[in-house]
């Protein structure tokens, strides 16, 4: 007779890891694009983490993996103890999402949301309805308990969406772009409920295209583009890897590519960079380059449309690793 006593799941024993989620070279691939490239993922546990990228950087599809929404092509990723790939079940009980896009049931009521939720984690109904009612409550929806979604704000349904999520008591809450469409109001009540939650010792992974929602709301952060990680750190020593110097940003009326190769002799400048007609000088001394290149462009037959000043911040470590603007 064989002993196969041992049924304990292999993957859930990381239950003790330091880390909230752990990936290893992370990829997915829609036929010939990859969305996710090779992505060496590590968030402490209890930590505020922002994943910050562009339109396309691959940021939903990274949280929808993390959250057992998307099957990774390749590489692993362990979240809450648990590995995506063989323990779906399990993450998800260790786990709440907000969608980018609220899915509530229209069809339901705003407690019934709540309550239909926790039926999926077996939370028996006079348990849901209390802590459902006790969340409502907390997120100051709770005279609306009885309502249509649909009769909710958006900024009331953004934050029914958080509710439902910690219906359950989830050990890591993913958010993906919390406070888009939210006016500024919302937006602050927002950041409110996820300082609390974080002071509660939750971990929360959001996605954001704000850079001022990102230093403001997470220790660490990622920044990523075009599937890749670029940079992983604290916004304190992220923005001190900003490149030096003022950045100087030109908007041309064609192509900038000359220009950028005479600027880089221009005294002063410490580092060119071009994309799509935008040349972008950084200057030790902040714009006095400025009718310098003012007069390169010109001779090489080019016109210049538009000056931007900007001192060192995320924004400018941003654009000098993605060459776009995150906003
Ligand atoms: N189901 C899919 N099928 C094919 N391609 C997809 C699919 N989902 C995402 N993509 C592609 O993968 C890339 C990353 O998309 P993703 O939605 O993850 O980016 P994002 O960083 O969340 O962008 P946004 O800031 O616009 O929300 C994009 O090029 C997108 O077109
Ligand atoms: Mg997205």
């Amino acid at each position: 007779m064989s002993v196969t006593a041992v049924d304990e799941d292999p993957t859930t024993q990381a239950r003790e890891s330091d880390w909230a989620v752990e990936t290893h070279n992370l990829t997915k691939r829609f036929g010939a694009s990859v969305a996710v490239n090779g992505v060496d993922l590590k968030v402490p546990r209890g930590c505020a983490f922002g994943y910050l990228g562009p339109n396309g950087a691959g940021k939903t599809t990274t949280i929808g993996i993390l959250t057992t929404r998307v099957r990774a092509t390749a590489g692993r990723a362990v979240v809450a103890g648990a590995d995506v790939g063989v323990a779906a079940v399990t993450v998800r009980q260790r786990i709440g999402v907000v969608p980018q896009r609220p899915n509530p049931d229209r069809s339901l009521s705003v407690l019934d949301n709540l309550v239909f939720h926790a039926a999926y984690f077996g939370i028996a109904h006079s348990r849901a309805t209390a802590r459902a009612h006790a969340l409502l409550e907390q997120f100051d929806i709770d005279d609306r308990a009885e309502a249509k979604v649909d009769e909710l704000s958006g900024g009331q349904q953004q934050r029914l969406m958080i509710a439902r999520a910690l219906i359950h008591e989830p050990r890591v809450i993913f958010l993906d772009e919390p406070t888009v469409g939210l006016d500024p109001q919302a937006r602050r009540s927002l950041w409110d409920i996820l300082r609390d939650l974080h002071a509660q010792g939750r971990t929360i992974v959001m996605t954001t295209h704000y850079m001022e929602e990102a230093d403001r709301l997470c220790e660490r952060l990622a920044i990523v583009d075009e599937g890749r990680l670029l940079a992983l750190d604290t916004p304190a020593s992220l923005r001190a890897r900003a490149p030096g110097g003022t950045l100087v940003e030109l908007t041309l009326d064609g192509d900038a590519g000359p220009a950028a190769e005479q600027a880089k002799t221009v005294p002063h400048v410490t580092g060119v960079s071009v994309r799509d007609g935008v040349l972008r000088v950084y200057s030790d001394r902040g714009g006095q380059v400025i009718p310098a290149l003012i007069d390169l462009v010109q001779s090489g037959g080019r016109t210049v449309n538009n000056i931007n000043l900007a001192a060192p911040s995320l924004e400018t470590l941003f654009l000098s690793l993605t060459g776009r603007k995150l906003e």
